[in-house]
């Protein structure tokens, strides 16, 4: 379903970098910070799983964990040609019957997906401007447990994404990065009755997992 988040993210995750990064997965495995996300959700010891990956790329959370944690998942993702890579992946390792793939900003159908046990964001939130709307629905849609990755709130972050937007705006492209207010994403979620579980950090990346309390 094309939207106005999935025209602006469609740009920038277009088809060469889907390929690269189905590419780079087959090559190596999921990224470092994709595997604090996979180690987490693996940490609960949960058999059978429903699991929703949003903004799930190429689609390695669901392929890593449909093979011991989840029963079947929902892959939303606002970029058709990530979406496309992750359905070729699904079908090379015989899962496509496991795995609902829907293009849209999850914002806007979020309201007609069913709840899921476990509910992913692997570096999704730095990519959209309203980061309340996002984890909110997110959370509502989790029955069990959350696991995001998000940028850390450093200088050499800041200043990192601070180049990024202003090349941005120089192309006139109107996608941007952000680093969202950790604290505030943290008091969202535990006013959404969310405990964190634990929380690790890598050079770039912050993870954070959350259970119902
Ligand atoms: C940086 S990529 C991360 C992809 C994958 N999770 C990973 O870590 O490799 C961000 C992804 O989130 C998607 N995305 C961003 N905002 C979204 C939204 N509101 N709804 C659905 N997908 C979204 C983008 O299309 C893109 O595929």
């Amino acid at each position: 379903m094309p939207c106005s988040c999935c025209e602006i993210t469609d740009n920038i995750f277009d088809e060469s970098s889907a390929k690269s990064d189905i590419k780079e997965y087959r090559k190596r495995g999921p990224a470092d910070q994709t595997k604090l996300i996979l180690e987490a959700v693996r940490s609960l010891g949960m058999k059978d799983v429903q699991l929703l990956d949003i903004g799930g790329g190429v689609g390695t959370i669901h392929h890593e964990l449909l093979k011991d944690v989840a029963r079947e998942a929902t892959h939303v993702d606002a970029s058709s040609a990530y979406l496309k890579e992750a359905k070729g992946e699904s079908e090379k390792q015989g899962n496509s019957e496991r795995v609902k793939f829907i293009h849209a900003d999850f914002t806007d159908v979020a309201a007609d997906l069913p709840q899921a046990d476990v509910v992913t964001l692997d570096r999704v939130v730095c990519c959209y401007p309203d980061f309340r709307s996002l984890l909110t629905n997110a959370s509502e849609h989790s029955r069990q447990a959350i696991a995001l990755t998000y940028p850390r709130e450093v200088w050499y972050i800041r200043f990192g994404l601070g180049v990024i937007n202003f090349f941005q705006r120089l192309r006139g492209d109107p996608f941007r990065v952000f680093i969202h207010p950790i604290s505030e994403m943290d008091e969202l979620l535990s006013g959404q009755g969310f405990q964190r579980l634990s929380m690790k950090r890598l050079f770039t990346w912050e993870m954070a997992l959350y259970k119902r309390a």
